[in-house]
């Protein structure tokens, strides 16, 4: 999938959200509308999304950076997220992490996008954002990932080193490979499983937080 296909279909995806689910829940021709406070720039995309038990839904938004890089594809270094509520109130919240520029780019591997950064619903009001610290950034196989998880005010309460992130064997960094899924009683906490890196070996970790 060529990015602009990519982004077009996102695009798309976000007049879905506002168009068909909301209405869902009560009145037909509830349109949820808010302002990006965040002036300049490309348009913001809808990169993910997840939702928390209540149905209350986080919506992850990009938006590319306004002077492309070569190589590869960069967004702007700003962490956003909309908080939908049930009852149709939203809340925006763009902070600034404290993550290397690595994290800020979007990483085509055989044409499967991949974001450092990665977003899952916790328990109510926390969620959990992946991403990844390089000791060397030239190297790939130095590159750990971890965890924070942030409140819905954009509070950081905490970090977690997840393990070593995943290199393939053309020596290519293939971030946040491994799978992320919340432990049914979401109070207790949630299990990663992915690849290890020159193995054919998996590994499972649980992390209770
Ligand atoms: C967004 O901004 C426009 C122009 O400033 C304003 O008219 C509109 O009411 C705003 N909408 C919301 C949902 O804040
Ligand atoms: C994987 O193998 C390559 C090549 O032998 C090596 O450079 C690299 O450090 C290894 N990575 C890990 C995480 O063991």
């Amino acid at each position: 999938m060529k990015l602009t296909t990519f982004f077009n279909h996102y695009a798309f995806l976000l007049s879905i959200i506002l168009f068909t689910i909301l209405p869902v829940k009560s009145q037909i021709n509830n349109v949820l509308t808010f302002n990006e406070t965040t002036k300049g720039g490309n348009l913001p995309r809808v990169f993910a999304m997840d939702k928390f038990d209540d149905n209350t839904i986080i919506v992850h938004t990009i938006r590319r950076n306004s002077i492309p890089t070569q190589d590869r594809i960069c967004v702007d270094d700003l962490f956003t997220f909309h908080a939908i509520f049930p009852d149709g109130k939203s809340k925006a919240v763009v902070i600034k992490l404290p993550v290397q520029a690595i994290n800020y780019c979007i990483y085509d591997v055989n044409k499967i996008l991949y974001n450092p950064i990665k977003i899952y619903t916790m328990r109510t009001n926390f969620i959990l954002v992946t991403y990844t610290e390089a000791e060397d950034e030239t190297n790939v196989n130095t590159y750990m990932e971890y965890a924070i998880i942030i409140d819905l005010g954009g509070k950081i309460h905490g970090k977690i080193l997840l393990g070593p992130s995943f290199v393939d064997v053309e020596n290519r960094w293939i971030p946040n490979k491994a799978k992320i899924k919340l432990n049914v009683n979401r109070e207790k906490g949630f299990v990663r499983v992915g690849p290890i890196t020159n193995t054919t070996n998996a590994l499972l970790q649980q992390f209770v937080v």
